[in-house]
């Protein structure tokens, strides 16, 4: 299979290592946004094709798949050429900056059929799939998710129309988490402010610090809650409160603590793998049963980000 890679950043190198891994997958192109940063990107491997322009990797390679791995605010015209050309598509999340771009794009993917496969690898780590075993047979009373650290390096993350926030970039993954887990959500009502970046970084308009309150169609409750202007990393992951005890799922593990007994469960498989897995055989099979976030269902953890910041602007509660 001939995989296309659009971007040339960090994440980009991430699933192309992968990838080169499998058997009979090849990383046959990449496009940046200039030849020459394509061509620094493709020099790490061998047989990749450079492309500044994304139109033409598309007509002059021939793709069975695209990965796209921008940040939020390049979405658009990328996926629209892939989509027009009718191949399939992994997609990093979040998956764009707003809501419009998305329901506009899933209308052209549905009328195709198109396979895509969207970046939430806490979906396939082994934690997050005992953890759904184990929550069989409880009631769910509440949950805390976190997102903890400090502020990624790269400038289009400081600014909101580059990244859409910390909320909508990085802690969407425990928004899905909490989705995938839990089930949707109906209601949103969030603060945010700048307490600290905007002083000791030039250009930060993200807010700094954030709390969202989330009601849960099944009547639980939850908070997720994030901040990046710490000097560390610190926790993130996904505390569930149960009338069994508290489940926690974290990036490398699974801790279940009910009375008298506290069972760890480590990740053992790599997430990414599994979803890169998971895509390249639906796209040579059509068996599309082991993706388990298409952009179909990524919309809806979209939709939460984006009602997060339209309350943290209005000060009041948004209902889905
Ligand atoms: N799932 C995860 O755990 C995970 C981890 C890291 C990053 N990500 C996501 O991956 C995406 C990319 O992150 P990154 O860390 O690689 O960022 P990065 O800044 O390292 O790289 C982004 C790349 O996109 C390229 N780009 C921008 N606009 C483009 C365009 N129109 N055409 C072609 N290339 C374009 C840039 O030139 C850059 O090379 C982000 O949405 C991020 O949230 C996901």
């Amino acid at each position: 299979m001939q995989i296309g890679i659009i971007g040339t950043g960090g994440f980009s190198e991430t699933h192309c290592n992968l990838l080169e891994q499998m058997d009979d997958v090849r990383v046959s192109a990449v496009c940046g946004t200039s030849l020459a940063k394509a061509e620094r990107f493709a020099q790490k491997w061998r047989g990749v094709a450079a492309y500044g322009d994304v139109n033409q990797m598309l007509d002059q390679e021939k793709l069975d798949a695209v990965y796209i791995c921008v940040p939020p605010f390049a979405h658009g015209a990328l996926e629209k050429a892939v989509i027009e050309r009718n191949i399939p598509f992994f997609i990093e999340k979040p998956i764009a900056l707003d809501d419009e771009l998305p329901a506009e794009l899933l209308a052209r993917i549905e009328e195709k059929s198109l396979i895509t496969s969207v970046g939430y690898h806490f979906r396939y780590t082994d934690a997050t799939q005992r953890a759904i075993e184990l929550l069989q047979g409880r009631t769910v009373g509440m949950a805390l998710g976190t997102w903890m650290g400090d502020m990624p390096r790269v400038g289009w993350w400081r600014k909101q129309e580059g990244s859409g926030g910390q909320f909508l970039e990085q802690t969407t993954h425990m928004v899905d988490l909490l989705r995938y887990t839990l089930g949707e959500v109906t209601e949103v009502y969030a603060a945010y402010a700048n307490r600290v970046m905007h002083q000791v970084e030039e250009d930060v308009t993200v807010a700094d610090v954030g709390t969202v309150t989330l009601k849960l169609a099944s009547g639980a409750v939850a908070n997720i809650s994030n901040t990046c202007i710490l000097p560390i990393s610190d926790q993130a992951g996904l505390q569930i409160y149960t009338d069994h005890g508290v489940l926690q799922i974290q990036s490398n593990q699974l801790v279940d603590r009910t009375k008298g007994e506290t069972y760890t469960l480590q990740n053992q498989s790599n997430p990414y793998a599994l979803e890169n897995k998971a895509f390249i055989h639906a796209v040579r099979t059509g068996d599309t049963q082991y993706i388990r976030s298409t952009y179909q269902d990524a919309i809806q953890s979209q939709r939460i980000a984006t009602a997060a910041l339209r309350s943290a602007a209005t000060g009041a509660p948004v209902t889905l």
